[in-house]
């Protein structure tokens, strides 16, 4: 179940850290190899104390100069074999392990552009892009080193234990009086550290969508002046990410004290016991050596216990994280089914953001970049000869097969809009005719964009249902959907590509399809730029003004010859001129497509065939331009109140 995320409290490290089984299972061979060659190298180490009370005991009493070289040369050897035996464990796991995260990190591109616009529309993308970056590096870490050498020294230390008893169970016991209080400490720590890192990463998360805000926005703060404000914002959320990492230091040192200084306590027992015994000839020297060198040889596998369940703690909080995003459901793939509502996991610390972005952002390119087709396919405007002007059946029109495209009793809410408040849009009716351009007009915040963008299923209505030419949109798959209607928004976005690439993104093949676009968007102005067609734009290229990227965006949206055509309003950027020329370009071209176009100015309403008034979450109004504009006093005042000026003039 996709999901809120539980609170760390609640979570089991062990259960957690489980779901990464599947990722690790292609490469479980070399990792239970290294594991075992890890423990063996481990307990090699454990057999040096041995020869040194062989040793104490033999040559050295004795005065045996070869037996004391012979012992050297065999803690020679052994030394060796456990280095080798290590560093052939870090080569077996390096390049296994780099697979799984890679892996891992393709895995949640490929979720991310799967999933809906609202789940978008809620995660900030610097909550995304952490645990794509950060989280996944902790989970390689994890995989590469806490993993195993928790096991390891786990078993590292039992089998040194084991030898100490059989050396000397009293001092064997001695040493493990420790034992208690350390376990004790380690189940505390665990417990608090996991929520301190929880919030540090999420933290991290924060910083980044602060960062990449930014970076985007640049513009408006140096505008606005808000650059002190911004590093205000910036250093608080710092300061705190710094503060709770300070916590997680004061943890892991008060862990650390407890597990380095009560089992050296113990040794300085140990030794002085020891010592006491072997003056009373109770305890023979090589024995004692034996002891205390086992003892300083499991001081390493006991101290690494602290940061070992620190970095585990981290990479269960990472799991989780990666999971909140993977458990979201992504949009079904055809069937209606799918209200998004419940079925994503709210982003932890969520802070308040714009949900408008279609931002230009090379991250967020990336997410939009998975909202397969419909995002990114702009629209064109347009619609084809004029055909009389009857006014639209409302409520008539169940069956309708080859009938352009229908809204039957369409209400809209979106998924995280508190219950109580009224729908963005009730129960509409439109009827958009096969070749006909429909313009939707309405004060700003009627719900226009929303209405555009339930046609492509970029959200799912609430009820009521919308069909293009008498099939149900939710019956079809989101390919053969998004391959009838191109979309174009407002706010047009170009990928980081060639201008070529960015437009033939939309569908379409080949030069021809590309020019003849260009065409029609009245984007010729790309054969003029300093590569032509080839020219890179987006984040890393060449800026474009505004007009120019609609433009282009329209010639994405018109290269496929989609069916029907949703424009959100795609020419705000054009003066009249161009925008009448791109007009009459779209209808000699696209003569058979259904438009629905979202308008403000005259000029454009009076492009299309028909208007429909969009005000209160209801169309009150449908007709022609100048039907409207004599009988609908709001809709008259949307009108004057155009910035392109009174074209009612030249109407056709
Ligand atoms: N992703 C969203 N989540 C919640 N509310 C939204 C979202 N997008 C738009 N809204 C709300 O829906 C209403 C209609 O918005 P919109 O369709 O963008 O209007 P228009 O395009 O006509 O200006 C607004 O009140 C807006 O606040
Ligand atoms: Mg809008």
């Amino acid at each position: 179940m996709p999901t809120t995320p539980s609170p760390p409290e609640s979570r089991s490290v062990v259960r957690t850290l489980l779901r990464l089984w599947p990722y690790v299972r292609p490469v479980r061979a070399r990792l239970f190899s290294a594991a075992f060659i890890a423990i063996v190298a481990s307990c090699i180490g454990l057999v040096i104390p041995l020869v040194l009370k062989w040793m104490v005991d033999g040559p050295i009493a004795d005065r045996d100069p070869a037996g004391v070289w012979l012992g050297a040369l065999y803690l020679l050897l052994l030394g060796l074999a456990e280095a080798l035996l290590f560093g052939f464990r870090r080569w077996l796991v390096a390049r296994p392990l780099s697979h799984v995260e890679a892996e891992m990190r393709a895995g949640l591109y490929r979720h991310l552009q799967r999933l809906p616009v609202a789940f978008h529309d809620r995660w900030p993308s610097g909550q995304l892009l952490s645990r794509a970056t950060t989280d996944l590096m902790l989970l390689r870490m994890f995989l590469a080193f806490p993993l195993t050498f928790l096991l390891v020294n786990g078993v590292t230390i039992l089998v040194g234990v084991i030898i100490m008893l059989i050396q000397d169970w009293t001092l064997g016991l001695v040493i493990l009086v420790p034992a208690v209080p350390v376990l004790v400490t380690c189940v505390v720590f665990e417990k608090r550290y996991s929520g301190a890192a929880r919030l540090a990463q999420d933290q991290v998360g924060d910083l980044t969508t602060v960062v990449e805000e930014s970076v985007l926005g640049i513009r408006i703060i140096k505008g606005f002046g808000r650059h002190r404000s911004q590093a205000r914002a910036f250093r608080e959320l710092s300061g705190e990410l710094r503060g709770t990492e300070l916590r997680k230091a004061r943890l892991l040192a008060t862990i650390l004290g407890v597990i380095v200084t009560l089992p050296e306590l113990a040794i300085g027992a140990a030794l002085v016991l020891g010592a006491v015994r072997v003056a009373d000839g109770s305890l023979s020297a090589g024995t004692l050596v034996a002891f205390l060198s086992t003892a300083l040889a499991l001081r390493w596998p006991v101290d690494s216990i602290g940061f070992l369940l620190a970095m585990s703690q981290e990479a269960a909080t990472a799991t989780e994280r990666y999971f909140e995003v993977m458990d979201a459901e992504p949009e079904s793939s055809a069937t209606a089914g799918s209200r998004a509502a419940g079925a994503m996991g709210v982003p932890p610390l969520e802070r308040s953001r714009e949900w408008g972005r279609v931002g230009a952002a090379a991250p967020r390119n990336a997410e939009r970049r998975s909202q397969p087709p419909g995002e990114s396919r702009s629209p064109a405007l347009t619609g084809r000869r004029p055909r009389p002007p009857v006014p639209p059946k409302r409520h008539d029109c169940p069956r309708d097969g080859g009938d352009g495209l229908i809204f039957h009793g369409v209400s809209f809410r979106y998924p995280d809009a508190p219950s109580d408040t009224a729908p963005v849009l009730d129960r509409i009716d439109l009827h958009i005719r096969p070749g006909e351009s429909l313009a939707l007009v309405g004060a700003t915040g009627s719900g226009k964009t929303t209405l555009t963008a339930l046609v492509p299923r970029l959200h799912e209505v609430t009820e009521g249902r919308i069909t293009l030419d008498g099939t149900d949109i939710t019956e079809m798959s989101r390919e053969e959907l998004r391959s009838r209607v191109a979309v174009a928004f407002e706010e047009p976005t170009l990928f980081s590509a060639s201008v070529g690439e960015n437009v033939l993104m939309g569908g379409g093949a080949g030069e021809d399809d590309l020019h003849r676009a260009l065409a029609v968007a009245q984007a010729d102005f790309a054969h003029a730029l300093p590569q032509g067609v080839d020219t890179q734009v987006g984040e890393q290229g060449l800026s474009l003004s505004g007009g120019q990227r609609q433009r282009l965006a329209l010639a994405r949206a018109v290269v496929g010859r989609p069916d029907f055509l949703v424009l959100d309003d795609p020419l705000s950027a054009l003066d009249v001129h161009t925008e009448a020329a791109v007009e009459a370009a779209l209808r000699r071209v696209l003569a058979d497509t259904t438009a629905l176009i979202v308008a403000h100015r005259p000029s454009t309403v009076l492009l299309a065939d028909r208007v429909a008034l969009l005000s209160g979450g209801r169309i009150t109004a449908v007709g022609t331009h100048h039907e409207l504009l004599h009988d609908n006093p709001e809709y008259a005042h949307l009108m004057s109140g155009a910035p392109a000026g009174n074209q009612e003039d030249d109407e056709r």
